[in-house]
C-alpha cells in the first residue's frame, strides 16, 4: 500500500485540473482494501473516502477534503473451464484486476483473436471504473461482456461477487453508482469472450469501414431484421478470414481519434452529457424547430427507445445551440464533438468549466425544454 499526503491530483484527472486531496493511497490486493476498511480508525485516514479510475469522467469541482483510492490490482486471468456454468460452454471467461488499463485489457484480448471488448477500444479508464460505469461505445456497452463483479462490501468487510444481473445495469448506470453507491469496491471483473466471431458493427460507420479492410460481412443472426435476417447461428456463417477483433478494435481507434480529443494532449472527460431519453412530446418538439429550420425534408439523428421513448444525441442539440467549438478563457466545447467540454490551455479550474457547463444546460433547456444531465461525475 502507498499512502502520500496532501496530492496532486493534476495527473490523476484526464481534465488534468490543479486540484489535490488530504490524502492518497493505492492498494495492490484484496487484503490491503480489507485492512484500510477493516482497520480505519487505525490508519487515521482522513474522510471522506473516495476510490477512483483513472480519472477519466471525473470532475473535480474542488479540492478534495479526505482520502483518494486507487486500485493497483492488476492481473488479466483466463478462468479454468470448470469454472464455466451449464450452457455457456462456448463462452471464454477471463477474470481481470479492478486496476489493469481497460484499453490494455482490450489489446489482450484482440492479440489472442478473442471477442467481447473490441467495440469499446480505446476508451480511457480501468477495469473497475468501467464496469462502474457500464462503459458504452459503437453499439456495445460493457454489460453484454460482464459476467459477475467481484468486490469488497465495505459495510460487511465481506467479498462479495456480484452477478452482472444484480449490478442492475443502465444506460452509463448501475448500482454502483446509484442505491449501493459507496457500499462496494470493485476488485475485479469477470469478463465473458469468445473465439467465434461475435462482429457488432452496425453503429455509424463501423461496417463500412471495416468492410474496406475485409470485404462484406453477413449480418449475424442476433441483429438481423426483417429486410435482412442473417444467418441461423454464429457458427454456420462464413466470415471473411480477415475479420478480427484486431480489425475491429483498429477501426473503433481510428474513428474515435478522428473525433475525440486525446485526454493526454488537450484535457478532457469523454462525453459531458448523457444523451437525453425524452417522452416523444419532447420529440416532436425538437424535430418542429429543426423543420422549420432545415426545410420539411429535415431528419433529427435520433432512435427510438420504444415505449413512447426517444433518445437525441445531446451534440447535436448543443451544436444546434451554437456551442460547437466555443471558446471562453481556459475552456471550450470540442471543435468536432460538441458532447465533449475541453481544457483548452491545460490551466482551467473547476469553476470555468460548471460555467460552461450551466451555460450549455441552460442554452438546451431555453430552446428546447429538454434538461440535459451531465454523464461526467462531480466531486
Ligand atoms: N452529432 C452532431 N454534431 C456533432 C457530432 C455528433 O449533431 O458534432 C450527432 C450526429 O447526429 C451523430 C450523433 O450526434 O450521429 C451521435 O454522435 P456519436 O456517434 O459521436 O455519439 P454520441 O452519442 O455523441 C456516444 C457516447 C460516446 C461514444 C459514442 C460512440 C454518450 C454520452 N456518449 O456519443 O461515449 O464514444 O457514442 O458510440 O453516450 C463517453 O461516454 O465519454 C463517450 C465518448
Amino acid at each position: 500500500m502507498t499512502v502520500e499526503y496532501d496530492k496532486d491530483l493534476s495527473r490523476h484527472n484526464t481534465f488534468g485540473l490543479k486540484v489535490s486531496c488530504a490524502c492518497y493511497v493505492e492498494f495492490g490486493s484484496e487484503d490491503e482494501l480489507r485492512k484500510i476498511y477493516g482497520a480505519a480508525g487505525e490508519f487515521g485516514f482522513p474522510q471522506p473516502f473516495l476510490h477512483i479510475g483513472s480519472g477519466s469522467n471525473l470532475l473535480f469541482t474542488r479540492d478534495f477534503p479526505g482520502t483518494v483510492f486507487h486500485s493497483a490490482i492488476r492481473f488479466v486471468r483466463p478462468l479454468d473451464s470448470k469454472e464455466k456454468r451449464p450452457g455457456e460452454d462456448d463462452v471464454i471467461l477471463v477474470e481481470v484486476g479492478s486496476g489493469v488499463l481497460w484499453d490494455d485489457f482490450c489489446a489482450w484480448c484482440a492479440d489472442r483473436g478473442l471477442w467481447g471488448p473490441e467495440n469499446l477500444s480505446g476508451i480511457p479508464g480501468e477495469v473497475g471504473s468501467a464496469a462502474v460505469q457500464n462503459i458504452g461505445a459503437y453499439g456495445v456497452e460493457v454489460k453484454d461482456i460482464v459476467k459477475e463483479v467481484r468486490c469488497l462490501d465495505v459495510v460487511t468487510g465481506e467479498i462479495r461477487i456480484l452477478p452482472a444481473k444484480e449490478c442492475r445495469y443502465g444506460y452509463r448506470d448501475s448500482i454502483f453508482k446509484d442505491t449501493a453507491k459507496g457500499r462496494y469496491v470493485v476488485t475485479s471483473v469477470v469478463f465473458m469472450l469468445s473465439s467465434t466471431p461475435a462482429p457488432r458493427l452496425e453503429y455509424g460507420h463501423v461496417r463500412e469501414a471495416v468492410e474496406k479492410v475485409c470485404g462484406p460481412v453477413p449480418v449475424p443472426a442476433s441483429q438481423g431484421n426483417s429486410c435482412s435476417p442473417g444467418p441461423d447461428t454464429q457458427s454456420e456463417t462464413e466470415w471473411p478470414e480477415a475479420l478480427t477483433p484486431g480489425l475491429v478494435r483498429g477501426t473503433v481507434i481510428g474513428i474515435r481519434d478522428s473525433k475525440l480529443p486525446d485526454p493526454s494532449v488537450t484535457g478532457n472527460a469523454g462525453s459531458f452529457f448523457k444523451n437525453p431519453v425524452v417522452p416523444k412530446s419532447s420529440y416532436s418538439i425538437v424535430e418542429n424547430y429543426a423543420k422549420g429550420r432545415y426545410g420539411e425534408g429535415y431528419s433529427v439523428p435520433h432512435f427510438d427507445m420504444g415505449s413512447g421513448f426517444i433518445k437525441i444525441p445531446a451534440a447535436w442539440l448543443i451544436e444546434q445551440c451554437g456551442w460547437k467549438g466555443y471558446l471562453e478563457g481556459n475552456v471550450g466545447v470540442y471543435e468536432k464533438q460538441p458532447l465533449v467540454i475541453v481544457n483548452v490551455t491545460g490551466k482551467a479550474v473547476p469553476d470555468e468549466i460548471i460555467a460552461l457547463e450551466n451555460k450549455i444546460v441552460h442554452s438546451v433547456s431555453e430552446k428546447f425544454g429538454i434538461t440535459l444531465h451531465p454523464e461526467v461525475e462531480h466531486v
